[in-house]
């Protein structure tokens, strides 16, 4: 069976790109499960940028095609933050979702609700010839005060989906799926990684 590689470690993603992708009929693979340990630096200005960045870093070191995705949360009251430094939002370096979700909370206090703010991702298919390919997806809602649910990751549990009447933590992995910017963005990908299983010769 053919393989794609996702480039990423983050738990959270991982296991949502094993669930979105499971009709790709291809073998997924971590860099862990490879040995590969990559520092691709996400210094980029867009969300393409890093994401492609890192797609053809782990392309060319694995002969392999790879998904690289770079994701955030946007905030319309904070100007679009925390946004690209979204995985890096605190004053304290090496802090957890938690301590990032309450830093949040705090830069949001003075203003007034509702907070309104969307999920971004852009994901890169990177080829071992050096071609790249994106796709993207959002998913649109508002930051709430209080944390709810325990699924997910990150701002799952201060990020309120109207439609849903909750917030993306009290989802569960399914409905997830079925809505979130990486969801969407794997839809709008899943023919451009078809293709590429289809043109590249192993
Ligand atoms: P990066 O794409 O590795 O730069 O990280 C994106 C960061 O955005 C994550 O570490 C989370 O803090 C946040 N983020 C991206 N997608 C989600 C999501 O689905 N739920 C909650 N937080 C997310």
């Amino acid at each position: 069976m053919e393989k794609l590689l996702i480039a990423t470690t983050n738990k959270g993603k991982i296991k949502e790109f094993q669930d979105l992708l499971v009709g790709l009929d291809v073998l997924l693979v971590t860099p862990q499960d490879c040995g590969l340990g990559l520092e691709v630096v996400e210094d980029g200005q867009t969300y393409e940028e890093n994401a492609g960045k890192k797609a053809l870093a782990y392309s060319q070191a694995s002969g392999m095609i790879c998904l690289a995705d770079d994701s955030g949360l946007e905030v319309e009251a904070l100007g679009g933050a925390p946004g690209l430094y979204s995985a890096r939002y605190s004053p304290l370096p090496n802090d957890t979702d938690t301590g990032r979700r309450a830093y949040l909370l705090k830069n949001l206090a003075g203003f007034p609700r509702p907070w309104r703010a969307h999920f971004h991702a852009t994901l890169a298919i990177g080829l071992p010839n050096g071609s790249l390919f994106f796709a993207a997806g959002d998913c649109f809602g508002e930051i709430v005060p209080e944390e709810r649910g325990d699924n997910g990751f990150g701002y799952d549990p201060i990020f309120f989906i109207p439609e849903k009447s909750c917030t993306m933590a009290e989802l569960s992995g399914l409905e997830k799926n079925q809505l979130s910017h990486r969801a969407l963005a794997v839809k709008n990908a899943l023919p451009l990684l078809r293709k590429a299983f289809k043109d590249v010769q192993f």
